[in-house]
């Protein structure tokens, strides 16, 4: 039985000093399934020691692939010994991006059988438009039993329009698209950095992908992909997370390794609340003088808002002056959090997909519980800005997708620490 634990906060300290983010997580589980397509081994640097990563390297090596793997130094796949084509669900359960082996195994040997993704806390997220993505490259695609199954005799380039714009869908047709034979183009694609780092990575292995990063992408599929090295982008999310935490707890801190032109939308609302946002070509500061003021967050696709930091900004603007509006536009349910937070003294309402968050002077600590990623990010920052003990229960649901977050928090002066419970 694995063991229980919790996370406590004493909160009330002024987080000050330097912290260097990590590697991206969502470029992470692209970018490793993405090696499954090269004919020769890749190295893969930057990555985040999370237990995605971890879950990841398990499933490749119950392919067959050869995986070395020393955290937070660097990760070598050799893809060649690989035979099988099939994700059981016991593997696929650890980490919702297993969905990609479907893209990296149908453009490594024309099949895969994935056991189907769970909703969430955070929606139903089904993956009709991955499946219409592989289908427009001339797969079959079914779901049986549980598994997601897509084959094709032969792959070839199409165009892929998506209903809508979907991060996940645009990284499954590159990879089943990157040696595809002819042309794919994709319209209505993602743009999130991470595209643009799986794009790079691709690009590196002698695929030809052009447009990432717009709404238009185009890939020339290629019958050989070399090896290569490749260090991953740091993570916009935990960047903003920090730079979150920062302002909540009215600190002084210097994220490092970081890239600020991602982190706009956030820096926006940071200044527009009154706190003091600098940055230099890797590094971001953030710094509180005086009462934050409330402000109105629409969460979009990239380059508008993140819905993953929607979660840890409700947090802040608990106590900002006035009251503050959320929609996010993303997840049917992403809100769940919000009833642990009103556990510590916030003052919410909630219609559907909108949150009203009136300022209060100050959260007080309380025993709250995690219910998926990025609400617990949430939860810790709202444990840092309450007064007395936070206890973070279900803190697994963290470590998905923050390295050694408790490491670096305290790093800046946090009083965090996690115990067993008995
Ligand atoms: C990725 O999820 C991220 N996960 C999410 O981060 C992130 O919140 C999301 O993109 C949006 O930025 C990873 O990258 C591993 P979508 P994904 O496909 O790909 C609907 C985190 O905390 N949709 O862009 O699943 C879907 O239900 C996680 O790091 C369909 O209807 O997001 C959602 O409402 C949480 N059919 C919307 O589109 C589909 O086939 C956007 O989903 C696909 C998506």
């Amino acid at each position: 039985m694995p063991k229980k634990e919790r996370m406590l906060i004493t909160g009330g300290n002024a987080l000050e000093g330097e912290v260097r983010v990590s590697g991206g997580k969502n470029t992470a589980v692209a970018v490793i399934p993405a090696a499954l397509l090269a004919d020769e081994p890749c190295t893969i640097e930057n990555l985040p020691d999370i237990e995605d990563v971890h879950a990841l390297v398990d499933i490749l090596r119950s392919l067959g692939a050869k995986v070395t793997y020393v955290p937070d130094e660097f990760m070598t796949i050799d893809p060649r010994p690989a035979e099988s084509h099939k994700v059981g669900f016991q593997q696929a359960r650890r980490l919702r991006a297993s969905y990609y082996l479907l893209g990296a195994l149908l453009g490594r040997c024309g099949r895969a059988m994935v056991a189907a993704p769970g909703g969430c806390e955070i929606g139903s997220r089904p993956i009709d438009q991955h499946l219409k993505g592989f289908q427009a490259l001339g797969a079959e695609a079914e779901e049986r039993g549980g598994m997601i199954i897509v084959e094709a005799d032969e792959l070839r380039g199409s165009d892929v329009f998506f209903d809508m714009v979907t991060v996940g869908g645009t990284i499954n047709v590159m990879l089943a698209a990157a040696k595809a034979k002819g042309t794919t183009v994709i319209y209505n694609a993602a743009k999130e950095p991470h595209i643009v780092d799986l794009a790079n990575f691709l690009n590196s292995m002698g695929a030809k992908v052009k447009g990432a990063g717009t709404d238009v992408i185009r890939i020339r599929g290629q019958q050989y992909l070399h090896g290569a090295n490749y260090a991953v982008i740091p993570d916009q999310i935990e960047t903003g997370t920090l730079m979150i935490a920062a302002a909540a707890t009215r600190g002084d801190v210097i994220i490092r390794g970081c890239i600020p032109t991602h982190m706009e939308a956030l820096t926006a609302k940071l200044l527009e609340m009154g706190i003091k946002v600098s940055d230099s070509d890797d590094a971001i500061r953030v710094r509180t003088l005086g009462a934050h003021r409330a402000v109105n967050i629409k969460t979009q696709v990239y380059p508008g808002f993140p819905t993953d930091l929607q979660q840890p900004m409700s947090a802040l603007l608990t106590t900002a002056r006035g009251t503050s509006v959320i929609t996010e536009t993303i997840f049917e349910q992403r809100f769940k959090h919000l009833d642990e937070i009103r556990r510590m003294g916030a003052r919410i309402r909630v219609v559907d997909r909108v949150a009203m968050i009136e300022g209060v002077p100050q959260l007080y600590g309380a025993p709250v519980t995690t219910t998926d990623l990025r609400a617990g990010a949430a939860l810790i920052v709202a444990g840092l800005m309450a007064r007395g003990v936070t206890e973070i229960y279900e803190p697994e649901y963290i470590d998905r997708g923050y390295e050694h977050i408790e490491e670096k928090l305290r790093s800046l002066g946090a009083e965090i620490r996690r115990e067993t419970i008995e």
